[in-house]
């Protein structure tokens, strides 16, 4: 069904490098976040939440190069409602076009009371106060009550109030912990459009929490009540179970422009490149049957299906894949593809790469094109990341050689390089081969870590598909990630365990980075 009037336009707030990043083991360093960034921008998203500067220098640099480089969209920095936080963020965001402070205070009672010991009165003063030191520095405040959804109605109506006469531009209304459901978030919004005098001075936006799943459903019932702002992260990524996916929101205001009369200004075939590139520097890979850019969000299994496809494609399919940016064909390169097509592609995957760069992903996508026939799309993603990680690396790969014999522990020589000088190690111990090449890795660099997860995938389909292997590792109670990449799946193991072995030695850490507020 199609409307006549002007959609509504909802502003798109991604906080993938700030609430995303916390989700465990995706923390991004800092070329990954301005990779992200480009990537958000070239999908339009309107709002850039970049980091919280005063938890760690890793965030502070984010936000301020951020703010710096990415032009298109509105860069932001968060911060609580105290004086050095807000400055901090200042410091960060200084330097860049169109940027906004987002300070928030916690307002249930539950927070009031355990976490802040603050009555009411305090709470609606330091909010002010955060709010006004902001705006002090720039116009385009933010400011949460977090918690907001557990808060009771009659305070959160007056702390937005204050909020918004103090200066806030924006009251983002989060559901913290993932408590609401559709018709009570409906509720908490549409008592503040109703209750709250200066509402019209101020976008509603809201922030969900998945902890029931029900992030989508919540933030479409506070846009069908007034909200003008949704706070989302590609993939769902966030806290805990976390935040409102971008990908389904976006496409359910979309694909249900009949009944929402709003739409955003996200290009959405970009939506599954993007998808990819997070997933990918990340390594939270996307479920198979995720909404809009899981492997099988289009896939037609049953018969009857594939019949009423066949004989007209809406009987079954609401959206179009290409709508989405899946590609019609995965095949794009081969032995004789010179320099600009793969430039090309890497652009179409959502990756900027500076010359240099094509110059050295070039030289690996010829090597690789020597072992494999066909390189597909996710072929490519897997040599430019590899590339990416490579750029902190101290330690670098030289070789190895594994002898293992069912019921026998194996034995494992590795030969790593740093400064140019190389170290070789040999190990006979571990339940396996990988498990020998890690030990002689640690014992070459000096580094002792427990493996708390392993996995190797393959970057796209046939026998000689490269293998992408993930490694978290934890190390003075901190957790890293490390990848690698290889058409030998082993090699790619080890060199995923050096990967992270080198973010250890980089001094980056994959969860926990910034410090506890
Ligand atoms: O979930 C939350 O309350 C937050 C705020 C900082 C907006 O992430
Ligand atoms: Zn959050």
């Amino acid at each position: 069904m199609t409307t006549t009037s002007t959609p509504r336009k909802i502003t798109i707030f991604d906080t993938t490098l700030r609430d995303g990043e916390q989700s465990p083991g995706c923390s991004m360093n800092l070329s990954e976040k301005l990779e992200v960034a480009q990537a958000l921008m070239d999908l339009g998203v309107d709002v850039i939440e970049a980091g919280f500067p005063i938890t760690s220098i890793g965030d502070f640099e984010a936000v301020r190069e951020i703010a710096k480089t990415v032009r298109g969209a509105t860069i932001c920095g968060l911060a609580r409602c105290r004086e050095a936080d807000i400055d901090r963020a200042w410091e960060a965001l200084k330097e860049g076009d169109d940027v906004r402070i987002h300070v928030f205070l916690a307002t249930s009672a539950i927070h009031r009371e355990f976490k802040l010991r603050m009555d009411k009165e305090a709470i609606i003063r330091h909010a002010v106060a955060g709010v006004q030191r902001a705006k002090g520095y720039c116009d385009n405040i933010e400011f949460s009550p977090e918690d907001a959804a557990r808060t009771e109605i009659d305070f959160l109506c007056q702390v937005v109030e204050e909020a918004i006469s103090a200066g806030a531009t924006t009251v983002n209304i989060p559901d913290t912990v993932g408590y609401a459901t559709p018709a009570h978030f409906a509720h908490v919004i549409k008592s503040l459009v109703n209750r709250v005098p200066n509402i019209d001075q101020a976008v509603i936006s809201v922030h969900c929490h998945n902890d029931l799943g029900l992030a989508v459903a919540n933030s479409l019932a506070a846009v069908e009540n007034g909200a003008g702002q949704i706070e989302c992260t590609i993939n769902g990524l966030g806290e805990r179970a976390g935040n409102c996916s971008l990908e389904e929101v976006v496409m359910a205001l979309r694909t249900r422009g009949d009944f929402y009369h709003a739409d955003t200004r996200v290009n959405s075939p970009r939506l599954v490149p993007t998808s990819r590139l997070v997933s990918s520097i990340t390594g939270m890979l996307v479920q198979r049957n995720k909404a809009i850019v899981g492997r099988n969000a289009f896939a037609h299994e049953a018969g009857i299906h594939q019949d009423g496809m066949l004989k007209e494609r809406t009987t079954y399919e609401i959206m179009r894949p290409e709508d989405v940016g899946f590609s019609q064909t995965d095949l794009v390169l081969g032995k004789h593809s010179g320099r600009a097509a793969l430039a090309d592609r890497a652009r179409a995957l959502g990756y900027h790469l500076a010359n240099e760069q094509l110059d050295e992903v070039y030289t690996d996508f010829k090597k690789l094109a020597d072992k494999k026939k066909e390189i597909f799309d996710g072929d490519i993603a897997a040599l430019i990341e590899q590339r990416n990680t490579q750029i902190v690396d101290q330690w670098q790969f030289v070789s190895y050689d594994v002898h293992a014999v069912s019921g026998q522990p194996p034995t494992a020589t590795i030969t790593l390089s740093r400064e140019g000088e190389p170290h070789t190690v040999t190990k006979t111990c571990g339940d396996g081969p990988l498990d020998a090449l890690f030990n002689a890795v640690e014992e070459i660099t000096g580094k002792s870590v427990v493996v708390r997860d392993f996995r190797v995938q393959s970057a796209s389909r046939g026998k000689d598909a490269q293998g992408e292997s993930i490694v978290e590792v934890e190390h003075n109670g901190r957790v890293h990630r490390g990848r690698g990449v290889s058409t030998d799946t082993v090699e790619a193991g080890a060199r995923a365990f050096l990967n992270a072995i080198n973010r250890i030695e980089a001094g980056q850490t994959a969860v926990g980075k910034r410090e506890a507020v």
